[in-house]
């Protein structure tokens, strides 16, 4: 027990913190701070874990659609494609994001609950892979649209299995009372599949569901699983179709501190595939091809950011500050809702006396912590201090809030060496679409 949540970070013999084999202070004074450094053998052996378990058990047609929205920028989709992923997107601008890199249209599976009409548009041009239409609104929308250009457009149907997977309120949708899809206890996706199935200009590939995040059990997989069975033995004796594909969501949870656990993810793929073929069979059902749509579990641990400590300050009788050079602008997640992250000195990793004391960012909202009575060395002013797995949800919520710039992001190369992959903003580019 050291406190540290992975095998890729480490510390070498002059007590400094490494990522990826690389000393995380001298890459703060090289690049500035704050900055995000991304371990590129890490990424690529995350997605290795989806994509060689579901080459190995998954029906052929199966894809690993990397959730675009963990986070979201160019350089990440060449190394998707290398690595044989798809991805999925929620917006014109990560449809744009994606494409610019020259990732493949047909490989994007669009999401969203309230896509525009531009935006449905822009994806039937660009050829997109599949929509997954989120409500009968939407359906409409796109079977004109697709119609207006004389396409057929692949799509999927999000519906809501109604599971709880334990895991915290804000990253839970599979519950029926969720804003993102159709509820099939209401008996709603069923009008929503027959209502699919009337649309000339669209061809129903199948359903989607997806039940939360940071999930560490194949369980709620199963009992979405199950339900969804029932549902498409439903559907089939009362339309008398079936569902060629199935996406099932992401959620594979990610270890932030060192006592989480570890999700196996190939043993999660191979459970739930397992769960999958008895169930099928069982209801007399063709084995549908299965999507998966993993984002924290691709990028989170892939990912650490690191700051630069500023004053020290103690409140008496209270407790200790550190103040960093970020802040919420670069990682929301602790003032949103709390999330835990692993906070090292990575200057002083070789000194064993720890005092407790809370990391704050630089931004004016008493809230805007990064992280609570943390232990670890005294900082110094001047100290470089590294929080861990920060790969999903960090840049993607980045803001500029206090005009403070987006950090940049550095990838530690696989074969060795650093590169730049998103530039520090500077103050002008933040005022960049104000007019006077
Ligand atoms: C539809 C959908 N798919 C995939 C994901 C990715 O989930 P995770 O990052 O937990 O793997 C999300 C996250 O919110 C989602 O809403």
């Amino acid at each position: 027990m050291n406190g540290i949540p992975a095998d890729n970070i480490t510390v070498n013999e002059n007590g400094k913190l490494c990522f990826a084999g690389r000393d995380v202070t001298l890459l703060g004074k090289k690049y500035g701070t704050p900055l995000w450094l991304l371990d590129e053998e890490r990424l690529r052996e995350n997605c290795r874990k989806y994509t060689s378990a579901v080459k190995k058990c998954m029906k052929k047609g199966s894809m690993v659609l990397y959730a675009s929205k963990a986070l979201c920028m160019k350089g990440l989709y060449p190394i998707l494609l290398e690595e044989g992923m798809g991805a999925d997107v929620v917006s014109g601008g990560e449809i744009a994001t994606a494409l610019a890199a020259g990732f493949p249209a047909d490989r994007l599976y669009f999401h969203g609950n309230n896509k525009s009409a531009e935006e449905l548009d822009y994806a039937l041009d660009k050829g997109i892979g599949a929509v997954i239409v989120d409500n009968g609104y939407e359906l409409g929308l796109l079977d004109a649209a697709a119609g207006k250009k004389g396409k057929k457009q692949d799509i999927l149907l999000r519906l809501i299995p109604g599971i709880d997977p334990h895991t915290f309120n804000a990253v839970d949708t599979g519950r029926i009372d969720c804003q993102f899809g159709m509820p099939i206890e209401t008996g709603q996706a069923r009008d929503f599949v027959i209502e699919a199935l009337k649309c000339k200009n669209l061809t129903l590939k199948g359903y989607h569901f997806h039940i939360g995040s940071q999930i560490f059990d194949s369980t709620p997989f199963i009992d979405a699983l199950k339900i969804m069975t029932r549902f498409s033995a439903e559907i089939r004796q009362a339309a008398g179709y079936e569902p060629s594909v199935l996406d099932i969501g992401g959620g594979f949870g990610v270890r932030y501190k060192e006592e989480d656990p570890l999700m196996d993810i190939p043993g999660g793929v191979r459970a739930i595939q397992g769960a999958l073929e008895e169930i099928w069979a069982e209801a007399g059902l063709e084995l549908p091809a299965v999507m998966l749509e993993p984002g924290r579990s691709i990028v989170a641990d892939a990912v650490m950011t690191v700051y630069t400590a500023g004053p020290v300050k103690e409140i008496n009788g209270y407790r200790k500050y550190v103040i960093v050079d970020g802040g919420m602008s670069d990682n929301p997640r602790y003032a949103l809702y709390r999330s835990k992250y692993t906070v090292l000195n990575a200057s002083r990793m070789d000194e064993s006396e720890m005092v407790e004391i809370s990391v704050s960012g630089r931004c004016c909202e008493p809230g805007a912590l990064i992280q609570e009575y943390v232990k670890i060395p005294l900082p110094h002013p001047g100290d470089t201090i590294a929080v861990c797995t920060t790969g999903a949800y960090n840049y993607s919520m980045a803001s500029n809030y206090n005009r403070l710039p987006k950090p940049a992001m550095v990838m530690l190369m696989s074969g060795g060496g650093d590169r730049l992959m998103i530039r520090r903003q500077t103050w002008e580019e933040m005022a960049e679409c104000e007019l006077i």
